[in-house]
């Protein structure tokens, strides 16, 4: 691929890219061939770290359990200590579990939550401050085509839940900092091929979901990285509080 500036000298924040046929880990690819210098923020340090090293030597890993908020707060500090600023925030960490309405749980509903919604929030808060000073930026955070259309395929109704609000959280975001040159905006993959879904999907299954998908091929991590980068990059400069849908038209809107 050729090399270009879309995010040069730019320092992107990416949450839950550690895993590494993971969505985070194509977006920190993506970006990096694009200039910017990535850090990676995950559950475990040294695999964030690892990870990061896997992409180049200038990229770092941090711990960071979004979940936590003086975690989030120490994380960005550091990040921008170490790399000199945050200009990219990309909200993607995220879990799933496959229950139906009935039998969610108190604590299951609270894990859901926690790491999908509220880490948005926590995370985001931490990272805007440094952006405002820098005089803008760009977030951008994941929800699901789950959020759309009451589920997904994998995940119950408290995940369809956490990442509609998501949505709602991330609007608000992009109506309160766009005053600081801050831009907030979504995406809503459909099913993409990576750990969270691994092995969980049996062929007859797969045959059935081909057929409700037009391009008829679930998505690649790269295929959401693509969308994550424009709306990172100028392209998008007049682009906040938008949603884009990266699911092979597998919810196309009215
Ligand atoms: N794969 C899909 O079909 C699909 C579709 C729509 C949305 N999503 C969303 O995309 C995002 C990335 O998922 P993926 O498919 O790449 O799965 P993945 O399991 O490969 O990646 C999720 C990452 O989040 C990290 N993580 C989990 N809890 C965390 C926490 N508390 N703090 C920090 N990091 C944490 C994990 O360690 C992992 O690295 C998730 O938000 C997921 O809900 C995935």
């Amino acid at each position: 691929m050729t090399v270009s500036s879309l995010l040069a000298g730019k320092v992107a924040a990416i949450s839950g890219a550690a895993s590494l046929r993971g969505i985070g880990m194509a977006t920190a690819r993506l970006f990096a061939e694009h200039g910017a210098t990535i850090a990676i923020l995950d559950l475990d340090g040294a695999a964030a770290a690892e990870a990061a090293a896997l992409i180049g030597p200038q990229h770092r890993g941090y711990a960071c359990n979004v979940t936590d908020r003086a975690a989030c707060q120490t994380a960005a500090e550091q990040i921008a200590a170490d790399l000199g600023s945050i200009d990219i925030l990309i909200n993607n960490a995220g879990i799933t579990q496959p229950v139906k309405t009935l039998d969610i749980d108190p604590a299951s509903w609270d894990r859901i939550l926690d790491v999908n919604l509220r880490g948005v929030l926590y995370l985001s808060q931490a990272v805007v401050p440094f952006m405002q000073k820098n005089g803008g930026g760009a977030i951008a955070c994941m929800s699901s085509v789950s959020a759309q259309r009451g589920g997904g395929i994998l995940g119950g109704p408290h995940y369809s839940a956490a990442k509609a609000g998501v949505l709602g959280l991330a609007k608000a975001m992009a109506r309160e900092f766009g005053i600081d040159g801050i831009r907030v905006n979504c995406v809503t993959p459909g099913l993409i091929q990576t750990d969270i879904n691994a092995g969980k999907i049996s062929d007859e299954k797969r045959t059935e979901i081909l057929a409700g998908i037009p391009l008829n091929r679930l998505g690649e991590p790269k295929d959401v990285a693509g969308a994550f980068l424009f709306l990172a990059s100028p392209l998008s400069s007049y682009i906040t509080g938008a949603v884009i849908d990266v699911n092979g038209g597998m919810l196309i809107h009215g």
